[in-house]
């Protein structure tokens, strides 16, 4: 459930867009942001009813775009990307990379909840090739040693 302060926000949110429809992109990441990292149904339902809108657009929506989760994610979210730039210049060793790190695959979780692995479409930093995301903060120009640095770093959160 939203909180009353989400609420509030939801309600700021709202009154920047001609019509409440229109905010949905921001209360869908404000919704998976009150669950915890995902959208489960009853944060599809909420924001429908909301918004005013059908349930089953919100939930067209929210399938379409990779940002939003459609199922419960670990603490850290690592977000690798694997589109072209990245790519070429070694995306899919950092995953695997990664991935043997935690014991994972890509788009699994680990037992403890702690972490997630997803490759990701174009992160927009094309230039600082191969990067990623874990939650909202960017890690560019990365090295399999940093990349090793960076999972060592949360590992101890
Ligand atoms: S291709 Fe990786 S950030 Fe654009």
């Amino acid at each position: 459930m939203f909180t009353v302060e989400a609420k509030e926000q939801l309600d700021n949110i709202v009154k920047k867009y001609p019509t409440k429809r229109a905010a949905l992109l921001p209360a869908l990441w404000l919704a998976q942001e009150q669950y915890d990292g995902w959208l489960p149904p009853e944060a599809l339902r909420e924001v429908a009813g909301y918004l005013e809108m059908p349930p089953a657009e919100v939930e067209g929506v929210a399938t379409f775009y990779t940002m939003y989760n459609k199922e419960k994610i670990g603490k850290f979210h690592i977000e690798v990307c694997h589109n072209i730039a990245c790519m070429v210049r070694g995306a899919d060793a950092l995953i695997d990379q990664i991935g043997e790190k935690l014991g994972i695959g890509k788009g699994e979780t680990t037992p403890d909840g702690k972490f997630t692995l997803s490759g990701a479409e174009c992160l927009g930093a094309c230039a600082n090739a191969p990067c990623m995301m874990i939650g909202a903060k960017y890690f560019e120009d990365l090295t399999p040693e940093k990349v090793d640095a960076i999972v060592e770093e949360y590992k101890k959160k």
